[in-house]
């Protein structure tokens, strides 16, 4: 009898558990497939929020998409202050839709806090072969080094998602997510080579991201995570049957939008900067020389 209990308790649907609860916390840097993740998260019913909630696959994008703004605002605010607590209202918002694993940046920048805040979920830690790692990040976030930072102005723009590359909240947000991980190379304006120590440097942040997980959260509450495993662990860890279709694989979104998007991007960015320059010339010059004849006449 217990055991029968015991059993349908453990493999309850996800949809039984109460409302507004965080059950889940994916706290791997990103590049260590949390797309993926995501995805497989949302097919074992979690109400899942990849990052700020841009990601075109996972339903929460349409259903809410003031969340790239609102999470991103708030998480430049909270980074650049180093306080958690900027993001609660912002928290609040999501328990509100109901959403019931957190993914990605900000939130695995905050893995510990969130562990305090929510004590009963359970933090998945992806991780992956820190060379391989580094790779992929630099490729990713290396276009956050094409904005110069604030006060230089910005395009206002916010959606669709792959043009909040061009808008400076977000380029900000990146690089304090990179600062963060020790890898402020990568997205320092201008854009540059990188030396041995700033790949060291990166390599070091990984470790102790992973580092500090390990050490503020119970081992019960904790996997360390390769999405290569597949469902099996994954499964054991969050208590649910393995389902019997094959585990989501995604990065073709960020392959098409990171290798060909940026240099339309830097086209575009740098063109857009170069006419305002160019007017500015011209107006100082009409007005100089305005002066000069002024002066002579
Ligand atoms: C959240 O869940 C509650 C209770 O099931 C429901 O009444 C509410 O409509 C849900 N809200 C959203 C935004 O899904």
């Amino acid at each position: 009898m217990a055991l029968a209990l015991l059993t349908a308790l453990l493999l309850a649907p996800v949809s039984a558990w109460p409302s507004g609860q965080i059950r889940v916390i994916a706290a791997g840097v990103s590049r260590t497939s949390t797309q993926s993740l995501s995805l497989a998260l949302t097919r074992l019913g979690y109400k899942t929020l990849h990052a700020e909630g841009f990601h075109p696959k996972i339903p929460l994008y349409k259903e809410a998409p003031e969340l790239v703004d609102m999470v991103t605002k708030a998480a430049l605010k909270s980074l650049q202050a180093e306080d958690f607590n900027v993001l609660l209202p912002v928290l609040a918002h999501i328990e509100r839709l109901n959403v019931t694993a957190l993914v990605d940046i900000p939130w695995s920048a905050y893995g510990v806090e969130l562990h305090e805040k929510y004590p009963n979920a359970k933090i998945i830690l992806t991780v992956r072969d820190k060379h391989s790692w580094f790779q992929s990040y630099w490729e990713h976030f290396r276009w956050g080094a094409i904005l110069p930072p604030p006060p230089f102005p910005s395009f206002p723009i916010t959606q669709p998602f792959p043009l909040t590359v061009l808008y400076q909240p977000f380029v900000q947000y990146w690089r304090l997510v990179s600062q963060r991980l020790q890898c402020t190379a990568i997205t320092s304006f201008p854009p540059r080579m990188l030396s041995r120590k700033d790949k060291q440097d990166c390599l070091d942040g990984f470790e102790m991201h992973i580092e500090r997980l390990k050490n503020a959260v119970p081992l019960e509450s904790l996997l360390i995570y390769n999405i290569r495993e597949g469902w099996d662990p994954l499964c054991r860890f969050l208590g649910v049957p393995v389902p019997d279709f094959p585990f989501p694989r995604e990065d073709s979104y960020s392959m098409i939008h990171w290798k060909v998007g940026p240099v339309i991007f830097l086209v575009v960015v740098y063109l857009f900067y170069g006419l305002v320059l160019l007017l500015l010339h011209f107006i100082l010059t009409f007005q100089l020389r305005k002066l000069w004849r002024q002066k002579r006449d």
